[in-house]
């Protein structure tokens, strides 16, 4: 399987449902399902008061080469630029040799809040003893997780003061959730715990929940793209590396720029989440609880050149998964996952890992040559000559005078459109 489609994007919607089909094996009835809407019984088993669907564009993004596998990313996203940078990052990244990611087991932390408790320290000791008890309890009310070789994994106590200084103790409760997100397991664990956590602290048991800042559960990329291949007409390589390197020390040091930086990374991170159908909520609170992990808000990627090469890394919690009712019950999401060829929970947040850092790289490398905004207005024009209902050769002339004129607005597309008596 190849993720390199040459003129992808010039085809009809058609073409490229057809073209996708055969670079991912979907058979006819597949690519018919890409184009359908999501069925109103689904949605209206999927939450409370449904009255009806809302659809976002599925697009796919080509080029990406993750440990020397080809991938085609399925991605839902509103802004225009985003599959098309993810993709020319990643064919820059090809020039190197592609991304190379990876993810740790996936461990959830699930959290027991103990309260009133009369003496934290002996407390803490003889939750400690008792840990290989919690965790013997723990795996005999998650079977279907223990048989699958997952489950629960560990645990820790920490002792922590509220802001009236009254001590608590927090029980961590580390599972493994194998290829599923596992807010539902760890959840009904923590709550079917918290009576025996109680009789061990002589306390009381607040909170029972999983954590978000998923931080055992960590996927981390990584790309060399070689220099020269970041070259411009007016612009050498090395230049334009270096310009990179820059922009990444901002956001090492203002949190004003890393939260921009980081938007750019989650960009593709959230599109690849949603397209799988998987709670971008909960990777976007964990991304930013990380991005914070040492007191200040930092970027969850880095870039330095070294030997002529501009090499970037990421790293970051990627609580998603590969099954569950979603997938069972969202045709589209199965397609995704598919489309994407993933075996796994770890090889989808390896593969999510890898967009986010491409996602960040083509922010970057525009951000400190032409600026967002040459491509941004381009892709915009689209939409605006679309809205004032130009199309085909009519509507191509508009966006080209739209963009040459600098005034990407319905109102300009009007005139224009009136002038050339469209
Ligand atoms: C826009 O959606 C994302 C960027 O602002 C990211 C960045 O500035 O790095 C372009």
């Amino acid at each position: 399987m190849t993720s390199r489609i040459s003129g992808f994007h010039r085809l009809s919607l058609h073409g490229r449902r057809r073209a996708l089909g055969v670079a991912a094996g979907l058979s006819a009835a597949e690519r018919r399902l890409l184009a359908a809407p999501l069925p109103l019984d689904v949605a209206d088993s999927m939450v409370e008061n449904a009255v009806g669907v809302f659809s976002l564009p599925l697009a796919v993004a080509l080029n990406f080469r993750v440990n020397d596998v080809d991938r085609l990313v399925p991605m839902v996203v509103e802004e225009p630029s985003v599959v098309a940078a993810a993709s020319a990052a990643a064919l820059l990244a090809r020039a190197g040799g592609g991304f190379v990611a990876e993810a740790d087991r996936s461990l959830m932390i699930g959290q027991v809040q103990l309260v009133d408790v009369r003496d934290p320290l002996a407390a803490t000791e003889r939750l400690w003893h008792a840990r290989a008890d919690v965790l013997a309890a723990g795996r005999a009310l998650t079977p279907g997780l223990c048989a699958r070789g997952a489950g629960p994994h560990d645990l820790e106590v920490r002792m922590l003061r509220a802001p009236d200084d009254a001590p608590m103790l927090v029980v961590h409760v580390l599972v493994d959730t194998g290829d599923a997100m596992g807010a539902n397991a760890v959840n009904s664990l923590v709550e079917a715990l918290a009576p025996m956590l109680e009789e061990i602290a002589h306390g009381h048991a607040r909170l029972r929940i999983l954590s978000n800042l998923a931080d055992r559960r960590l996927a981390r990329a990584s790309v060399r793209v070689p220099t020269s291949a970041l070259a411009r007409p007016d612009l050498d390589g090395d230049d334009v590396a270096s310009r990179i390197v820059q922009a990444g020390h901002l956001a090492a040091v203002d949190p004003y720029r890393a939260a921009t930086h980081n938007k750019g990374i989650m960009n593709g991170v959230d599109a690849v989440t949603l397209a799988t159908g998987n709670d971008w909520r909960a990777v976007e609170a964990g991304a930013h609880a990380y991005a914070c992990r040492t007191g200040a808000y930092r970027p969850l990627s880095t870039w330095r050149v070294a030997d002529r090469e501009l090499v970037g890394a990421i790293e970051l919690p990627l609580a998603v998964s590969t099954v569950g009712p979603l997938v069972a019950a969202h045709p589209r999401v199965r397609l995704a996952l598919r489309t994407l060829g993933v075996a796994g929970a770890r090889e989808l947040a390896s593969v999510i890992a890898a967009v986010g850092l491409a996602s960040n790289l083509a922010a970057l490398r525009a951000l400190v040559t032409d600026g967002i905004q040459a491509g941004h207005m381009a892709l915009h024009a689209r939409a605006v000559s679309h809205a004032v209902g130009a199309r085909g050769s009519v509507a191509e002339e508009l966006e080209r005078r739209l963009v040459r004129g600098g005034d990407v607005k319905l109102a300009r597309a009007r005139q224009i459109l009136r002038a050339m008596g469209a």
